[in-house]
């Protein structure tokens, strides 16, 4: 795959830079607010199916044009009731990602929390709501407030993941299935009241997806390692014991270093990501106060598929689509 790509002869061409082995391309050339044509969206699409993780720096989008760019991709996602925003009632395809918004939504910073009740020391890796049994085709999260020092997202390319692996170890996951529920990556304390306030909060909303731990990508046709320590909690089939290995070894693979991009956060940074081929982490390396505010818009996916056929199965809840959740 070439490394740089121009492809048109006005004075700031589009060009795709890859930034690291496996994964990441850095593009410049395209002004994101917009409008875009149709020629400028089919690239972009190509080169994120391409590089899985696009990064733009120097984007200055307002609300309604993160909106309008989401939906050249396809159709975008409602945030949930219990994510409100009042500043962003108008555009309830946002969701603002920000220690400071938690704390007005929810009373307290809950990622935060949550970072107090990993099960393991890599639980935040995850791909965005694949608790849901049509887990987001792609995302695009755009900095409006970045930190001077932390706060870096870490993406993985899930299909190298899967290809790095023996082949006989492929031939024994691709038939393999496996639970993603909200809480599998946690161990909340049911007696502490911040985390009987979480678990009462999601629990009036369960969302419990049976996914294909191999997922055949439904337009490049790569398979990729569809699970994460965040939302993946067992595997069907197995002895909870022969799962809790499976599933640790699938998690070293999915988030070994030559998998995975880094990007540092600037004012106006924009990524965009294939939410089916990719993994990513939330940095917790901020110090508490700092500012960091990102917002995100979401593309509706569809049921991944595994390599025998078999297609996602909702275990509890429902679709995660354009009508907003509980
Ligand atoms: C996300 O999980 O979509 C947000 C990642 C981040 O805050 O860096």
């Amino acid at each position: 795959m070439p490394t740089t790509t121009s492809e048109s002869p006005n004075p700031k061409p589009l060009d795709v830079r890859r930034v690291a082995g496996h994964i990441g391309a850095e593009v410049t050339g395209v002004d994101l607010a917009g409008p875009l044509d149709d020629a400028t969206v089919v690239k972009l699409r190509k080169a994120m199916l391409a590089h899985k993780v696009l990064f733009f720096r120097d984007q200055r989008l307002t609300h309604a044009q993160h909106v309008d760019l989401g939906q050249r991709f396809g159709q975008l996602t409602r945030r949930s009731r219990t994510q409100s925003n009042a500043a962003l009632d108008s555009y309830p395809q946002i969701l603002t990602i920000s220690p400071q918004v938690d704390e007005e939504r929810y009373g307290r910073d809950y990622e935060a929390h949550y970072r107090t009740r990993w099960a393991t020391t890599i639980t935040g890796w995850h791909s965005d709501m694949t608790h849901a049994v049509n887990p987001p085709a792609a995302s695009i999260l755009r900095a409006e407030v970045a930190p001077s020092a932390g706060g870096d997202t870490q993406w993985t390319n899930l299909v190298a993941a899967y290809e790095g692996l023996s082949v006989p170890l492929r031939a024994f996951v691709d038939s393999l299935r496996a639970e993603h529920s909200f809480f599998a990556g946690y161990r909340m304390v049911a007696h502490d009241p911040i985390d009987r306030e979480i678990i009462d909060m999601i629990d009036g909303d369960p969302l419990v997806a049976v996914h294909p731990v191999v997922r055949v990508h439904p337009e490049t046709g790569e398979r990729a390692l569809f699970v994460n320590p965040s939302r993946t909690g067992r595997i069907l089939g197995l002895s909870p014991a022969e799962s809790g290995h499976i599933l640790d070894l699938l998690f070293a693979q999915i988030t070994r270093p030559e998998y995975t991009v880094r990007f540092r956060w600037e004012e106006g940074s924009v990524a965009m990501w294939d939410n089916r081929s990719t993994a990513h982490i939330a940095a917790t390396d901020l110090e508490p106060g700092t500012r960091r505010t990102l917002h995100r818009v979401t593309i509706v996916g569809d049921k991944p598929v595994g390599p025998d056929g078999f297609v996602s199965e909702l275990v509890s809840g429902r679709p995660f689509g354009t009508e907003p959740g509980a």
